[in-house]
């Protein structure tokens, strides 16, 4: 199922139909007829604890006072992730979720309509080929932080042609530029470990350094202890001397 690229100590996944945007289409679009019949909100992918989690970590290290963070959400699927921010005091206005599927981006803005919050902005963008365009009320700089909830890992499983190299060499630096000088990216897999993750997002290319991880509960089997999901945090900088 799985190569492993000995050069850089990590794990390729072969393609699966997870990483293809006709999937995530099925899958919103199913999520759409059930908010519109019992306003279910859909799947909270990883679960609650693993979002309240990332909830924790970005007040701690990105408060939403005094100067509120702009934050943006990769593949943000049914916007769970910012509006457990905004539940938690981020001004609305200052987040953005961007999804490459065009129906995640209709039940994440039906959403917020129902939680009266329909400041968050929600646009349709394709990562690995296309920049976000800014918020309105930004500067040219970037955003302050950067979320990811299972979004790597779907872009890891999804086959690009046009793409000279692996999606997963490139995500790192595309979403390293979008991060201004010392802005913060927060991302949970479950495909990779966090020395994996490390391995891949912290180059040279990307501007971006270890910072901190948030710990899961871990779970023993066979005589071995691990943890389901990895959360890890870094910092962007471009200044050579932290490289
Ligand atoms: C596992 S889901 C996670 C959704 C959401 N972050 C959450 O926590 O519920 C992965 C998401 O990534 C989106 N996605 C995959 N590849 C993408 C790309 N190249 N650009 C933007 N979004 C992408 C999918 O449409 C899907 O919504």
């Amino acid at each position: 199922m799985t190569d492993t690229d000995a050069s850089s100590s990590v794990v390729d996944f072969n393609p699966s139909r997870l990483g293809t945007k006709e999937h995530w289409d099925e899958v919103y679009q199913r999520e759409i007829g059930t908010f519109q019949e019992i306003a279910d909100e859909g799947e909270v992918w990883f679960g609650e604890d693993v979002l309240e989690k990332m909830v924790e970590w970005a007040i701690e290290n990105a408060p939403p006072a005094p100067i509120a963070p702009f934050v943006l959400d990769i593949g943000t699927g049914n916007g769970v992730t910012l509006f457990g921010l905004a539940d938690a005091g981020y001004p609305p206005d200052h987040l953005c979720g961007v999804d490459y599927s065009d129906r995640s981006v209709e039940l994440a803005r039906a959403i917020a309509e129902h939680r009266e919050v329909p400041e968050i902005t929600f646009k349709q963008c394709d990562i690995l080929f296309n920049v976000p365009t800014p918020l309105e009320v930004m500067d040219e700089n970037g955003w302050d932080l950067i979320l990811d909830k299972g979004t790597f890992d779907a872009v890891s499983l999804g086959q690009y042609e046009q793409l000279e190299e692996p999606a997963s060499r490139l995500y790192p630096v595309k979403v390293g530029a979008l991060l201004k000088e010392g802005g913060l990216l927060l991302i949970t897999s479950c495909n990779f470990t966090e020395q994996e993750i490390r391995n891949l997002f912290e180059t040279p290319a990307s501007g971006l350094h270890f910072h901190s991880r948030v710990k899961h509960r871990s779970f023993s089997f066979g005589g071995q202890t691990g943890t389901v999901v990895s959360t890890t945090a870094f910092f962007k900088t471009t200044a050579s001397s932290s490289s």
